[in-house]
C-alpha cells in the first residue's frame, strides 16, 4: 500500500504521515529532507541556490547529510523551497523517491509533489493544510520552544513566502490531486488530525481490496 501525503510547510503533514506510518507498519520518507540536503549542500559549496547549476551539481550530497540536525532549522527551509523551483534537481531526486514508494509492502511518502507526481497510483491521498496564520502560530511555538527567538510576523511571512514559491512553480507545484482527501486541521488537534487521516486510509483500502 502506497500513501502520498502532501501539504504546504508547517501543515503538520510530517507528524500525520509518520503516525499513518507506525498505524499500518510501514517505512516513511520525508522528502521535504532531501530538497533540504541539497539547499544546504549548495550553502557548503558556496553556490547559488538559486542558479539550476549550482544546485544540480549539490544534488550528490553524502548521505550523513541527512542526518545533520542542520536541516531542520528554518533558514535550510528556505534554501530548500529555492533549490526545488529548478526542473533538473527535481529530477535528479525522483528516480530515488520513486524507488522508496514502489518498495515491496509499500510505503508512506510526504512532501509537494507524492500525489501528483511521485506515486499518482498511490493507494490513498491526503492533502494536509492549515490557514497560514494557525501554520504560523504553531511554527512560532515550536520555535520559541526550541529557544529560537523570532517575531510570529516574520514566520508568518516566511511561510506565505514559501507557499507562493511551492504553488507558483511551473514544475511540480503544490497542488491538491483531484483524488486526495483535503485534511484542512486548522481546528483540529494532533489526534483528532491523525485520527482522521487513519480513518480515511482504512476505508480506501476497504474499498479497493
Ligand atoms: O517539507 P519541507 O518544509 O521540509 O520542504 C522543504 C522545501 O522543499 C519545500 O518548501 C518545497 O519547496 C521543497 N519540497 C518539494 N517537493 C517535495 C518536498 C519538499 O519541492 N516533495
Amino acid at each position: 500500500m502506497i500513501i502520498a501525503v502532501d501539504g504546504p510547510t508547517a501543515s503538520g503533514k510530517g507528524t500525520i504521515a509518520r503516525a499513518l506510518a507506525a498505524h499500518f507498519g510501514l517505512p516513511v520518507l520525508d522528502t521535504g529532507l532531501l530538497y533540504r540536503a541539497v539547499g544546504y549542500q549548495t550553502q557548503l559549496d558556496h553556490g547559488d541556490p538559486d542558479k539550476a547549476a549550482d544546485a544540480l551539481a549539490a544534488c550528490d550530497f553524502p548521505a550523513t547529510l541527512l542526518e545533520d540536525p542542520a536541516l531542520r532549522y528554518e533558514s535550510t527551509g528556505s534554501l530548500a523551497s529555492r533549490v526545488s523551483v529548478h526542473p533538473p534537481v527535481r529530477a535528479a531526486l525522483f528516480q530515488r523517491q520513486v524507488d522508496f514508494a514502489n518498495q515491496p509492502g509499500g510505503a508512506v511518502l510526504d512532501g509537494r509533489d507524492i500525489g501528483t507526481v511521485i506515486a499518482p497510483h498511490a493507494d490513498a491521498k491526503l492533502f494536509v493544510t492549515a490557514s497560514p496564520e494557525e501554520r504560523a502560530r504553531r511554527r512560532h511555538a515550536e520555535m520559541l520552544g526550541r529557544g529560537v527567538e523570532v517575531s510570529y510576523e516574520a514566520v508568518l511571512a516566511d511561510i506565505h513566502a514559501r507557499d507562493a514559491r511551492d504553488t507558483g512553480r511551473a514544475d511540480a507545484p503544490l497542488l491538491r490531486a483531484a483524488d486526495a482527501l483535503l485534511l484542512d486541521n486548522t481546528a483540529l488537534d494532533r489526534d483528532a488530525a491523525i485520527a482522521a487521516a487513519i480513518a480515511f486510509v482504512e476505508g480506501r483500502v476497504g474499498r479497493s481490496s
